[in-house]
C-alpha cells in the first residue's frame, strides 16, 4: 500500500495581508495532514504564496514599493501565519524562486515541444483580481462596470499579441478523465459544474502576457510573461523538484493526494492544471477538492471586497486551538459556512470546557484520590466499558475512508459524540459508590482513562497544541499518538503515573449570560 501522502493548499496571493478564508483552507490541509501522520504515514504538506501577475505588480505599484521587495513583506505575513496556526507544512514555496522558475519554464518547454502552444492574439475579457479571462457570456453589468457574473470581480478589455495553449484539444480527453475517474472533483456537488464548463466547449487558453513584466519570462521570447495561473499551477510540482523526475520527493509524492482549493479556484485546477498535465505528459492529481466560502454576511469573505476577519484577532481573544475548532466543527466541510463569534463561544463552552476538558479534569482528580495517582488494574472489563471501547475499534476503517473522503464532518461527529458517551459514562458508573468495590472502581477508571486516551489521540489534528497538553496527563508526547492504537483496549500500563494537569479551556463568559 502507499504510505506517502501529499496534500497542498492554494498557494495565496500576497496582494494584501492573510484573512480567515486563507486561515481556513490552511487549517483543514493541516488537519488531514496530521491525521495522515499518525496514521502512519509519510507526508509532504505543500503551502505557500503566489507573486506573478498584474495583481500583484499593481498592488506594489499602489504602495510605491518595486514588486519583488513588496512580495518579500508579504509573503512574510503568510509565512508567519503559518507558524501561528501551528501548520505541520514541510515546505513553503514562493513563486519568485528560482527552483520554480526554472520548473515553470521547461514545463512551457514541454507543451511547446508537444505542439500545445502556438503565437496569436487575445481579444477579450480580463479580471485582474481574479487573473482569469472570461466570455462573453460570463459578463454583466452593475453600475456601469462590466464584471464577471460568478465572482463579481470588475473585467477589463484587453487586445495583445499572446502565446495560446490549445486546451480545446484536450476537451474529450477531460470528459473521458472525469468519467473513468469519478473521485477526481470533490465533493460531488463541485463536478458537475465543472463537466458542463468543459462540455459547453473550451476554446484555447491565453498563456501569456505582453503588456507588463511582472512574471516569468517566456522562453525564446522575453517580450511575454507567463500567465500567472500556468505559473502558479506548476508550484504543485516544482516544489517537488520537477523537471528532476528522479528526484526523491518527486518519485515519492507525485501524483499528489489532494489538492485542497476553495470553490473559487475550481476552474483552474479541474480543467486548466490537467489539461496542462495530460499535454506535458505527467500524471494527474488524484484528487482536486474544493471546499466552501467562509462568509460575512452572505458574500465571500475577501481582501478586495473589504470584509475580512482577521484570524489573529481572534486568535488573540480566544487561542489558536479555539478558532482551528470552531473552524473544523462548525463550517460543515465542502459547504459554505457563517462563522459567529457567539458560536465561536458556544463552542469553546461547551465542546472544548465542558465536554473535553471536565472530563479530564474529571477522571484523573478521581483517579488521584482513588488509585494514587496511578493507572489502575483493568481485570474486568463488563459489557457497559466494551461498548464504549469498541465503539473506536469497530470504526477504525470506516473513520479512515471518510477521511480519504475528507469528510470532516463524520470525523467531528464522531469525537462529539463519544465525548457524550465518554462522560455519560462516568456519570452513569458511580465510581464514587463503588469504594467497597476496588475491582470495580478500577476497571471504570481504567475505561475512562482509555476513553480520554482515546478521544484525545483523534482530536491531535484538530487541536495539536491542547492535546500536548493534554497527554501529560499520561505522560505521552505527540510522537506517541498512533492512530491504529484507537482500536485497543490496553494501551495505557496499569502502575504508571497519572498527572494533574492545568485547565485545558477557560470558559468564556458570554456577556448575555
Ligand atoms: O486564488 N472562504 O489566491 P487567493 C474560504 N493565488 N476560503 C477562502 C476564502 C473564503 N472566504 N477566501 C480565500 C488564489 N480562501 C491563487 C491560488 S493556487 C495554484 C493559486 C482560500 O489569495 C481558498 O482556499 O485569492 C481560496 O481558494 C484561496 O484562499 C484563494 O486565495
Ligand atoms: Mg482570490
Amino acid at each position: 500500500m502507499d504510505k506517502n501522502y501529499y496534500i497542498t493548499t492554494p498557494i495565496y496571493y500576497p496582494s494584501a495581508k492573510p484573512h480567515m478564508g486563507h486561515a481556513y483552507s490552511s487549517i483543514a490541509a493541516d488537519f488531514f495532514a496530521r491525521f495522515k501522520r499518525i496514521d502512519g504515514f509519510n507526508v509532504h504538506f505543500l503551502t505557500g504564496t503566489d507573486e506573478h501577475g498584474l495583481k500583484i505588480q499593481r498592488a506594489a505599484e499602489k504602495k510605491n514599493i518595486d514588486p519583488q521587495s513588496f512580495c518579500n513583506e508579504i509573503s512574510q505575513t503568510f509565512r508567519d501565519l503559518s507558524k501561528t496556526l501551528n501548520l505541520s507544512n514541510t515546505d513553503f514555496i514562493r513563486t519568485t524562486e528560482d527552483r520554480h522558475k526554472k520548473s515553470v519554464q521547461y514545463l512551457w518547454s514541454q507543451l511547446e515541444k508537444n505542439d500545445d502552444i502556438y503565437l496569436s492574439k487575445y481579444s477579450g475579457w480580463y479580471s485582474v483580481s481574479d487573473e482569469a479571462f472570461y466570455s462573453e457570456e460570463e459578463i454583466s453589468e452593475k453600475n456601469n462596470i462590466k464584471i464577471c457574473t460568478a465572482s463579481r470581480s470588475p473585467v477589463e478589455w484587453i487586445d495583445e499579441e499572446s502565446y495560446f495553449f490549445r486546451l480545446s484539444k484536450w476537451q474529450e480527453k477531460l470528459l473521458e478523465y472525469y468519467e473513468l475517474n469519478p473521485g477526481f472533483i470533490s465533493p460531488k456537488s463541485r463536478k458537475n459544474e465543472v463537466i458542463s464548463f468543459v462540455q459547453s466547449g473550451l476554446k484555447d487558453l491565453s498563456i501569456s502576457r505582453k503588456a507588463f513584466s511582472w512574471g516569468i519570462k517566456v522562453p525564446n521570447n522575453p517580450d511575454h510573461v507567463i500567465y500567472v495561473w500556468l505559473d502558479a499551477l506548476t508550484n504543485y510540482i516544482s516544489a517537488l523538484n520537477y523537471p528532476d523526475t528522479k528526484d526523491e520527493l518527486f518519485k515519492n509524492y507525485w501524483p499528489a493526494s489532494v489538492h485542497l482549493i476553495g470553490k473559487d479556484i475550481l476552474r483552474f485546477h479541474a480543467v486548466y492544471w490537467p489539461a496542462f498535465l495530460m499535454a506535458a505528459k505527467i500524471p494527474l492529481p488524484k484528487k482536486i477538492y474544493g471546499h466552501g466560502w467562509i462568509l460575512s454576511g452572505d458574500e465571500k469573505m475577501s481582501k478586495s471586497k473589504g470584509n475580512i476577519l482577521n484570524p489573529l484577532d481572534i486568535i488573540e481573544t480566544y487561542g489558536l486551538d479555539q478558532l482551528r475548532y470552531y473552524l473544523i466543527k462548525e463550517v460543515s466541510f465542502g459547504n459554505d459556512g457563517n462563522i459567529s463569534q457567539d458560536r465561536l463561544e458556544d463552542c469553546i463552552n461547551s465542546d472544548l470546557a465542558n465536554n473535553y476538558g471536565n472530563l479530564c479534569q474529571r477522571v484523573t482528580a478521581f483517579a488521584e484520590k482513588n488509585c494514587s495517582s496511578k493507572v489502575p488494574e483493568n481485570k474486568n472489563f463488563k459489557e457497559d466499558d466494551l461498548l464504549m471501547l469498541n465503539k473506536f475499534t469497530d470504526n477504525l476503517s470506516t473513520i479512515r475512508i471518510e477521511i480519504d473522503n475528507q469528510n470532516i464532518n463524520f470525523y467531528i461527529n464522531f469525537i462529539v459524540s463519544a465525548l457524550f458517551e465518554a462522560n455519560k459514562y462516568f456519570n452513569d458508573q458511580e465510581p464514587w459508590k463503588k469504594k467497597d468495590d476496588k475491582e470495580r472502581l478500577d476497571t471504570i477508571v481504567y475505561t475512562s482513562l482509555e476513553m480520554i486516551r482515546k478521544i484525545s489521540f483523534m482530536l491531535y489534528p484538530i487541536i495539536p497544541y491542547s492535546i500536548e497538553k493534554a497527554l501529560k496527563i499520561f505522560n505521552l508526547k505527540p510522537n506517541a499518538i498512533d492512530f491504529e492504537s484507537i482500536g485497543k483496549h490496553n494501551f495505557l500500563k496499569s502502575g504508571d503515573m497519572i498527572n494533574k494537569i492545568d485547565i485545558l479551556f477557560k470558559k468564556i463568559e458570554k456577556k448575555d449570560d
